[in-house]
């Protein structure tokens, strides 16, 4: 990882605040996840349940809009997953989920916060650009359809 995003405050939330999700939520995450990825890409109810068991893992949900997994080790922080349903878009909910998810990630003691996206995933990576992050470094082909990842980071508040 090389150069990092300068701190900046997570992102201000425009939504109803997202809840926490349990192992009980598992079905309703993948159900989620099923309508935002395409058929090779989705995460199924027990992979969801054994990510969520992961130490330092943890899942935040906006009921039938949208949910948001990550992960915290030592003082590093990663984002998993971030899905919005197709009816639910542009309405704020992934911001929000990405703002909650930093905001958790910052009380767990995490300095930083990364994720990869694929560089042709435009609407996410509006998305991540506008909640601060900048690219810190990309994988070669990683993605099943050939496009690159790139690897995002920002620093969290406080640290
Ligand atoms: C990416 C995703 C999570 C965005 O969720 P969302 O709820 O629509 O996002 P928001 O409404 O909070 O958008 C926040 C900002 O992100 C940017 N953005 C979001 N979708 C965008 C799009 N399709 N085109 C351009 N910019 C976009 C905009 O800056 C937007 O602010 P604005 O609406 O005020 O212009 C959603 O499109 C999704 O689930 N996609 C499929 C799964 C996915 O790609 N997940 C991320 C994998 S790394």
């Amino acid at each position: 990882m090389s150069s990092l995003p300068r701190c900046a405050c997570p992102v201000p939330e425009r939504e109803a605040g997202p809840r926490s999700a349990g192992a009980a939520d598992s079905p309703a995450l993948a159900a989620l996840h099923a309508q935002a990825f395409p058929p090779g890409e989705r995460w199924g109810d027990d992979a969801l349940r054994l990510l969520l068991e992961m130490p330092g893992a943890y899942a935040l949900l906006v009921p039938e809009k949208g949910f948001v997994m990550a992960r915290v080790a030592a003082d590093e922080a990663e984002i998993l997953t971030l899905a919005v349903a197709p009816p639910a878009r542009r309405q704020g909910v992934g911001g929000t989920l990405l703002a909650a998810a930093l905001g958790r990630a910052l009380a767990a003691g995490a300095a930083t916060m990364f994720l990869e996206v694929s560089e042709a995933n435009t609407a996410a990576r509006a998305l991540y650009a506008a909640a601060g992050f900048t690219g810190s470094g990309r994988r070669r082909r990683y993605y099943a359809d050939g496009s690159d990842a790139l690897v995002l980071s920002r620093r969290l508040c406080g640290s």
